[in-house]
């Protein structure tokens, strides 16, 4: 099968860019990543070490590039689209909102566009639990919860989830769109909770927490991610929705807790920060539908899933060091400095 993978040298597509290529020996890939400040193609050195040239291609470019994205589906025999480019983190979107519509939405039309032209006969759409909006303390998200977003990054990947059920809708452009609650993992960018509480507390620094840190997520490991996408791209109907979950519930409190304990640092560094503006309250995840349909549920659990991650961290200490460019702790830190840390 070939496949145009789209954002691959970022956290998820990476994963899903390596679980391919090593569990389908058929499978040859073209990443098309513009490599923005989250986009690092060092995360798929072993990848380029071993296919590069032969199953594995990578073209610098942008998705939103007309032209470009154009002559890439008609260039290439691609039986698939799987789409993980995007602006990705709540923060950045609350300080300039711009780069996510146009990426988010514009992008991802422009790719729909094209791969409708080029009669592609399956396209992934990645998408993401947030477009649900918020939970309160109980209740569970289903693909049938109406779509509520609060922030500019979840109405952004709304506004694409609607362009992709308009496309199926009105051309019977075989699009499939995947929900999936907050990943961890290898090569997560240390902007986002885990890797950056990692960071921090490894480095003897304030952890900023948000308000009273009793915001919840629903974590799950990114390879069971990358198996869900998959299953999707071969057994999802075209039209359907797919949540993904990892039954794994926690506040963010506890999960500054567990990191703090497994790298031996003081709960000291907790540094309660004023609260991210619109900030949802919790999310969960129902996945039956995955599960009867895909034959799909998370296998690594919360525990082991967090052990490894950590250990993957630590031993790539160079990887979290060459990631954080000046712009990048610029940014964190003007960030973080109009919010008390
Ligand atoms: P990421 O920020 O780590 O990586 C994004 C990648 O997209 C980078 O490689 C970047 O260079 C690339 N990119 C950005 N703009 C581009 C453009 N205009 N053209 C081409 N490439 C571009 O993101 P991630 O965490 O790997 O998320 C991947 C996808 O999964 C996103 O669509 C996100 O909404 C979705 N998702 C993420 C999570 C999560 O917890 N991280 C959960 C559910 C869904
Ligand atoms: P994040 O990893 O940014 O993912 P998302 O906003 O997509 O869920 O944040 C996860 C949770 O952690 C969210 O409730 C915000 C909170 N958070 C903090 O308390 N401190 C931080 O420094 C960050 C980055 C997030």
């Amino acid at each position: 099968m070939h496949i145009l993978v789209t954002g691959g040298c970022g956290f998820i597509g990476a994963n899903f860019i390596q679980h391919m290529l090593h569990t389908y020996a058929d499978t040859v890939i073209v990443n098309l990543d513009k490599l923005t400040y989250a986009g690092n193609r060092r995360n798929l050195a072993e990848v380029e070490a071993s296919f590069l040239e032969t199953r594995y291609f990578f073209v610098h470019g942008d998705i939103c590039d007309q032209s470009l994205v154009t002559d890439l589906m008609h260039g290439f025999p691609f039986d698939a689209v799987v789409h993980f480019a995007a602006e990705s983190h709540v923060d950045r979107s609350i300080n300039d909102p711009f780069p996510f519509i146009t990426t988010n939405v514009l992008g991802t039309q422009n790719l729909l566009e094209a791969a409708r032209q080029a009669k592609i006969s399956r396209f992934v759409h990645v998408s993401t639990d947030e477009v649900y909006g918020s939970l309160g303390p109980t209740g569970v998200f289903t693909e049938d919860t109406p779509l509520a977003p609060n922030s500019p990054y979840s109405a952004s990947k709304a506004s694409s989830d609607l362009l992709a059920r308009a496309y199926f809708h009105t051309y019977a452009f075989p699009v499939m769109i995947t929900r999936c609650s907050n990943n961890y993992g290898p090569y997560q960018f240390p902007e986002k909770l885990i890797p950056l509480t990692y960071l921090k507390a490894t480095r003897n620094e304030p952890i900023p927490v948000y308000g009273d840190g009793l915001n919840v997520r629903d974590w799950i490991h990114v390879l069971d991610h990358c198996q869900g996408v998959a299953a999707t791209l071969f057994k999802g109907q075209p039209g359907a929705v797919y949540n993904f979950g990892g039954d794994a519930e926690r506040t963010n409190l506890e999960i500054v807790r567990t990191i703090l304990r497994l790298t031996g640092k003081s709960e000291d560094l907790i540094t309660f920060v004023t609260d991210r503006p619109g900030h949802d309250l919790r999310y969960a995840m129902a996945f039956e539908r995955s599960t009867r349909d895909l034959g799909w549920t998370p296998k690594i659990s919360f525990d082991e899933g967090m052990e490894q991650t950590l250990h993957w961290y630590q031993d790539h200490g160079t990887w979290l060091d060459e990631v954080q460019s000046g712009a990048y702790r610029q940014f964190m830190d003007t960030w973080y400095k109009t919010r008390g840390a």
